[in-house]
């Protein structure tokens, strides 16, 4: 199929995140979409090295889902999620519960990964409130960290381009120092050393109180600001210091939810449990947009308890929250993960994946790779301004049939869970012919 697009059919659309004046010119639209391959409206094949932006972990056209969402609008359109409700929220809740840590057993649902994360942060206030604990109203976040677009989750996000035009952000949020070092470059997995950043927390304990934080939220690994995965024992000492002071630990785990890391969540992966822990992209499979926060059993029924049998407990929460066609993506999803194993797929596949990445050393321009799981990141040299190369590089692996996500001057790879060892062949043969072109 190819289509032709003029720049004033595309005028009317303000798009997210894009040099706008630049795609219009020169657009790049995606026009269909099966398995692990896109079709661009030129007709080009497009492989899917990014699971479209980190969520498409079951691959593209998945009929069950489409089959469940259209079932679910046939028999349901809308039913307000406040003091109403209709049963496949309830399902979907279940279902992702199944596969959620044991401790934890609740799901409020959002639309996005940037509404969960602010209502984590709520959910931590409300945590402390319901225990008469009012004074912790201070936030942990850390530099580098990306916590979606809103303006909870800016503020304690880390990425200076992001936060440089919107002001302050909410009083009283500290941050952490990020765990990226140049003495632990191109290492595949948790670097060696660092875990002592952790100290950090501990710091702002003392400088300002334990009585005064609220939350510590990190995202386990750092995903969009480039794949950097934490520092062995960072984590376990963030959460040592949480327990010895009363804060609550949020893992933030929209992009490294659902099997990214080769575990269902970073609690697997690294031994340590969070308290509270932000959903969104593979939670419907990036059908319907679709969020969610999970909490710990303590915190669930901190907060349930603390109000009188018929008070709203949580004064918070979306018209769309667990919506019809969301809940019914989120169900077939969860039933694909686990009836193919996908989460196991990503273990199986993680070291010739990191094999593939790692050999993008050979290219001078490529400063640093990390990668963790099904996930990875490729630092670029910048060329003159900052950002430029990554931007090339986009363009220029979208003509040569490969879709990734650039941050920055770094390419950041996430393919589907439903990849096969020939797939990362092709990622890796598109790359090294792109990266040997720029
Ligand atoms: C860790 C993390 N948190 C939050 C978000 C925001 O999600 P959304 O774009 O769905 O609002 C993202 C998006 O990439 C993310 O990676």
């Amino acid at each position: 199929m190819t289509i032709q697009f003029t720049t004033n059919d595309l005028e009317s659309q303000w798009m997210p995140f894009t040099a706008n004046k630049d795609f219009k010119a020169n657009p790049r639209l995606l026009v269909k979409a099966d398995g692990m391959y896109y079709e661009s409206h030129e007709g080009g094949r497009i492989l899917d090295g990014s699971a479209g932006l980190f969520c498409v972990a079951a691959g593209h056209g998945r009929k069950e889902i489409r089959d469940a969402i259209y079932a679910a609008l046939e028999q349901l359109d809308y039913a307000p999620p406040f003091q109403m409700g209709h049963p496949l929220s309830f399902e979907a809740a279940r279902k992702v519960a199944r596969i959620l840590p044991d401790h934890m057993n609740h799901v409020f649902f959002t639309n996005s990964g940037s509404e969960s994360v602010d209502t984590a942060l709520k959910i931590a206030m409300a945590y402390h409130y319901a225990r008469n604990d009012k004074q912790r109203t201070r936030f942990v976040g850390r530099q580098r960290a990306y916590h979606g677009m809103n303006f909870g989750g800016l503020s304690v996000g880390g990425m200076v381009k992001n936060r440089e035009v919107f002001g302050p952000g909410l009083p009283g949020v500290l941050h952490m120092r990020h765990t990226w070092s140049k003495d632990d470059r191109f290492v595949d997995g948790e670097p060696e050393t660092g875990a002592d950043k952790a100290e950090d927390l501990q710091g702002f304990v003392d400088t300002f109180g334990a009585e005064t934080i609220a939350c510590c939220i990190v995202e386990p690994v750092a995903g969009s600001t480039g794949c950097l995965p934490p520092p062995k024992g960072y984590l376990k000492r963030l959460r040592e210091i949480c327990d010895a002071n009363g804060i609550l630990l949020v893992f933030d785990e929209v992009i490294t939810g659902f099997g990214r890391l080769g575990t269902p969540f970073a609690d697997e992966k690294f031994g340590v449990k969070a308290d509270i822990v932000t959903l969104a992209k593979a939670l419907s499979n990036g059908t319907v947009a679709m969020g969610g926060v999970a909490v710990s059993d303590e915190v669930y029924e901190t907060i349930i308890s603390s109000a009188g049998p018929t008070a709203v407990e949580f004064f918070h929460g979306y018209t769309y929250s667990g919506s019809v066609p969301a809940a019914a993506a989120c169900c077939a999803a969860m039933d694909i993960y686990e009836r193919e194993g996908l989460f196991e797929n990503a273990a199986r596949l993680s070291g010739a994946f990191g094999e593939m990445v790692h050999s993008m050393k050979e290219f001078d321009v490529v400063t640093d790779i990390r990668s963790i799981g099904l996930l990875a990141g490729i630092d670029l040299a910048a060329d003159g301004k900052p950002g430029k190369r990554g931007y090339d590089l986009l363009k220029a692996l979208y003509a040569n049939g490969l879709l990734i996500k650039l941050t920055g001057d770094c390419a950041l790879l996430s393919p589907p869970l439903i990849c096969e060892e020939k797939h990362i062949d092709e990622i890796g043969t598109i790359l090294r012919n792109t990266l040997k072109a720029i």
